[in-house]
């Protein structure tokens, strides 16, 4: 990792880096679930890649609402393992190219990529949201999902957005807030507490949008969608108990997440939704 790396980034490396899942393990995993993996699609992968609520589903709303069509070029910021980037380019043809500042996460993407077949329209690479290695105006729509609430330095990163997005493109956020109460309850699914935690509020996001001269959309709450997710995760590792079985560590973090998410949402200590900003339109 570079040298001038600030000490939140680092934080948030070294959180992903010893939980992102290498090759090998996400085969397992897959295996587990019972897929075959001998002849696998972008889809089935997607059953472990996603890193985020509402799994395919709110990728594939994000997809629609945000109007991705074949022949965009598309930036996931943010990409993890790249659940997303393959699934945008599965669906629609698109080109996506994914950011990541946790390493294992854009080498175990750029693998599943490649066996997948998809890398020729897939590809991630390894850097900071907040200084991005692509060329001004470069992309038709910019996605953050699950990013920006663990990202401490946020004019760098809505400036980079604002940067290499075309004239009249899309930011398009699927992403946490702060709510109207403090604190949230710990553990978040991004953070054991706040060295690698950075909420801020819709309102904020919105005036630095404003500030960097997207043209922010009406926001669009997850909450009841959000708890619904939530409460059928937790049935099913509630099932997975009540048959005996041992948990894993990922199955411990997620009970104990799925313990403090619903409250968060439930009582306003979090925001989760789609919030979509238009840069202006030189043309
Ligand atoms: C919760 S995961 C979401 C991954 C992916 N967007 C998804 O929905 O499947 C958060 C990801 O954001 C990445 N991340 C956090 N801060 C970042 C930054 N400053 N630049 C690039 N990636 C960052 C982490 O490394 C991690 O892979």
């Amino acid at each position: 990792m570079s040298m001038n790396r600030s000490e939140s980034e680092r934080a948030v490396a070294e959180l992903w880096g010893g939980r992102i899942s290498d090759f090998d393990t996400v085969m397992a995993r897959l295996r587990e679930d019972g897929v075959d993996t001998s002849s696998l699609t972008v889809v089935d992968v997607n059953k472990v890649d996603l890193m985020h609520m509402g799994g395919a589903e709110s990728t594939d709303e994000l997809t629609e609402r945000a109007g991705i069509i074949g022949g965009m070029e598309i930036l996931d910021a943010g990409c993890g393992i790249g659940g997303t980037s393959r699934r945008i380019a599965y669906r629609t043809g698109a080109k996506v190219t994914g950011l990541d500042l946790t390493p294992s996460a854009v080498e175990t993407g750029n693998r599943l990529s490649a066996h997948l077949g998809v890398d020729d329209r897939v590809s991630a690479v390894h850097g900071s949201v907040t200084d991005m290695p692509f060329d001004d105006g470069r992309f038709d729509v910019v996605i953050v999902q699950h990013c920006a609430m663990q990202v401490e330095e946020k004019d760098r990163l809505f400036g980079e957005v604002t940067r290499v997005l075309k004239p009249g493109g899309l930011l398009a956020m699927h992403d946490w807030f702060a709510g109207q109460v403090a604190p949230p309850h710990y553990p978040l699914p991004w953070a054991d507490g706040p060295e690698t935690s950075f909420l801020e509020s819709l309102d904020d996001a919105i005036g630095r949008l404003k500030a960097h001269g997207l043209s922010p959309e009406p926001f669009i709450d997850l909450k009841g969608s959000g708890v619904e997710w939530l409460t059928r995760s937790r049935s099913e590792i509630d099932r997975q108990l009540a048959d005996g079985g041992e948990l894993t560590q990922t199955q411990q973090r997620n009970l104990a997440v799925s313990q403090t998410m619903i409250p968060n949402l439930s009582e306003g200590r979090l925001l989760l939704g789609y919030l979509f900003a238009r840069s202006a339109d030189q043309s």
